[in-house]
């Protein structure tokens, strides 16, 4: 039996899909849909325009998956009731059967960074980011998914591996595992591409991500700038896509994250990840 419960198609692995924002002029979602790229599903980032999460749905022959980041997850204060709405109105519209949010947050008290400040790897923090999540989970009509942040500078004792599971555990929600992003923690801390990986509860992971990134190696620390469509998605991501997608026994989705990208990039990034998943994209 399933880990998780999801109605079809995402009842089983479904494919290879494109992440994208509705309000980037490239690509342009209706391009996207019209051009008929060879994409399984498409995950929406509306930025809580519940008029376009509409506008999607009709338009889409394609699943949809929802992804929301605004709800800043990892504040104590707890989730605010008007991205709360925002929220279950959106995945409504989109009928998607989960909303991914990361485990990041833009602001800075009252002021909006366009910015992530990743979760602190705490026991503390997760235990603070569970609770919303949880809270998430209940008000949401479909499952919160949560999803590693990037880094740069991490703070505090965990691996980033060990804070995601911790909030699985504490929750009981299923994760996304951003490929690029953790290759940015292990990039800060010295380590292997995969290092962690042998400890965790992959059953946890439903979808997968990758992304275009620069790779800033000036200093002594190389620095991840996470790029999604402006950049090519750099090749170790691929090697780290082939070796994890088979040991996900409950993969559902791999998403590539192409916002800013033109249509020739799109379609070379979904030919070079079905190839890295070989015959588990089939
Ligand atoms: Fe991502």
């Amino acid at each position: 039996m399933s880990r998780w419960d999801f109605p079809a198609p995402f009842d089983r692995f479904l494919g290879v899909g494109l992440g994208v924002d509705v309000h980037n002029e490239q690509p342009d979602w209706r391009e996207v849909l019209t051009q008929g790229l060879p994409a399984d599903f498409l995950e929406v980032y509306t930025r809580g325009e519940v008029a376009q999460a509409h506008a999607v749905r009709a338009a889409a022959d394609l699943p949809l998956l929802y992804h929301d980041d605004a709800l800043d997850p990892i504040l104590p204060e707890g989730i605010r009731p008007h991205e709360l709405k925002l929220a279950v109105d959106n995945l409504g519209a989109v009928g998607a059967p989960w909303c991914v949010s990361e485990l990041a947050t833009r602001r800075l008290g009252e002021r909006y960074l366009d910015f992530f400040l990743p979760i602190v790897l705490s026991e503390e923090a997760a235990q603070v980011a569970a609770r919303n999540l949880a809270e998430l989970d209940q008000a949401l009509p479909g499952r919160i998914v949560a999803e590693n942040p990037p880094y740069q500078l991490p703070v505090g004792p965990l691996h980033v591996l060990e804070l995601m599971a911790r909030v699985h555990e504490l929750a009981g929600i299923p994760l996304v595992l951003d490929l690029g992003h953790l290759y940015s923690f292990q990039l800060c801390r010295g380590l292997d591409p995969l290092s962690g990986l042998d400890d965790f509860p992959l059953e946890a992971i439903v979808e997968l991500h990758v992304a275009g990134a620069v790779i800033d190696e000036r200093r002594a620390a190389p620095i991840y700038q996470d790029a999604h469509g402006a950049a090519e998605i750099p090749p170790v991501l691929y090697e780290m896509l082939a070796e994890v997608a088979p040991r996900c026994p409950e993969l559902r989705v791999v998403t590539i994250e192409v916002e800013d990208a033109d249509l020739a990039r799109v379609t070379r990034q979904l030919e070079d990840t079905r190839a890295a998943l070989g015959s588990l994209s089939a």
